[in-house]
């Protein structure tokens, strides 16, 4: 979609470094005018997981560089810049640490306001430059590596947790069940391409807690499927990965759509949104396509990219903070957790 740009449209950088994702992007209003990522995954990846101290030492080491090639992207020079909009929490507070320092730096140097930016909201936020006319109320499926719920957003800064996990997360889940089957971090991609090949044969439990409301649980599933195949291995049968994979993937998944499918309903909403990594799934993708589309509800689905850690969703939800006149202090300090309740 082409977003008409207006003169009175403030440019905001954003900038993210929660995780192993060092990402700068600048918007103008809601047009995204350039989007850097620089990503230290493959060398976390030979530990099997995230090592905050070599997250926060790589974000240093590129900093300076992922934030001068998304203003050079974007035609802009830092003397424009209105606002800097930074990831403060949740996330590693080492490796916040450096995307917040740096952050402050400009904002004191250039005399331009900081806005700190909850890496959630910035998720949930991703949606908004996907589609110019998007406006609450909506609903939103939100699956990261952190979070799993389902939320209402009834205007731009003001939010209900309907429901979510009540242990793991999804893409936590999608991690841990990728180690079972030895595949590489982080597991998520991995396991979407393995089910690809295989069947959804696999008895699994159901997800589902309490009295039918929209929580759920994960840390069952992912015993489930290790129980499957160490009492597979035990026993010395063969079983099929890619079996394996489907049917977690099936899961894991279905329950989420439908508990999203559910919230539009009860809340009376015409429009769905979705964000986070676990939503660069292809299958899910699909799944909540197909369910919206049954319910005749509109579906707003950031891009692949923009739903795994970027810095244009925290630029987005920068520009939210922007219109409601939130500006951050130079104290504004890192936060490892911010409840989402
Ligand atoms: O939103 P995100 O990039 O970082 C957090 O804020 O946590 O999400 C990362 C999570 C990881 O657990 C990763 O395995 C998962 O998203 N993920 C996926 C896929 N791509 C990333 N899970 C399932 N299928 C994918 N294609
Ligand atoms: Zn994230």
């Amino acid at each position: 979609m082409v977003t008409q740009l207006r003169k009175s449209d403030p440019l905001i950088l954003g900038i993210e470094s929660s995780c192993d994702e060092t990402a700068a992007a600048v918007i103008r209003g809601r047009a995204l005018l350039s989007d850097e990522i620089a990503s230290s995954s493959m060398v976390q990846a030979k530990f099997g997981g995230v090592v905050p101290e070599i997250a926060s030492r790589e974000h240093l080491a590129v900093v300076e560089g992922v934030v001068s090639r998304a203003l050079k992207q974007a035609g802009v020079q830092k003397e424009q810049l209105d606002a800097v909009a930074v990831t403060y929490g949740a996330g590693l507070l080492g490796a916040l640490l450096v995307g917040l320092s740096f952050a402050k730096g400009f904002s004191y140097g250039l005399g331009i306001p900081l806005i700190g930016v909850n890496h959630i909201r910035g998720h949930l936020a991703a949606a908004y430059l996907e589609d110019e006319t998007l406006a609450p109320p909506f609903v939103t499926l939100l699956a990261s590596g952190g979070h799993t719920a389902i939320i209402y957003t009834e205007t731009e800064t003001k939010f209900k947790v309907l429901g979510g996990t009540l242990d793991d997360a999804a893409g936590e889940a999608f991690d841990k069940v990728a180690r079972i089957l030895s595949l590489p971090y982080p597991g998520g991609p991995h396991v979407e391409a393995l089910a690809r090949g295989g069947k959804n044969n696999v008895p699994l439990p159901k997800m589902l807690k309490g009295n039918g409301g929209y929580d759920f649980s994960y840390s069952g599933l992912k015993t489930a499927v290790l129980n499957y195949c160490h009492t597979k291995e035990q026993r010395g049968e063969v079983y099929d990965c890619a079996d394996v994979a489907a049917s977690f993937q099936s899961a894991a998944l279905d329950i989420l759509v439908q508990k999203t499918i559910e919230g539009a309903r009860e809340m009376n909403v015409k429009t769905v949104t979705a964000g986070g990594g676990v939503v660069a799934n292809g299958y899910l993708r699909e799944k909540l396509k197909c369910a919206c589309n049954e319910a005749g509800l509109r579906l707003v689905l950031p891009e692949k990219r923009r739903c795994t850690d970027n810095a244009a969703m925290i630029a987005a939800e920068g520009l939210l903070q922007w219109n409601a006149g939130n500006f951050a202090p130079l104290s504004l300090n890192a936060q490892a957790s911010i409840s989402l309740r």
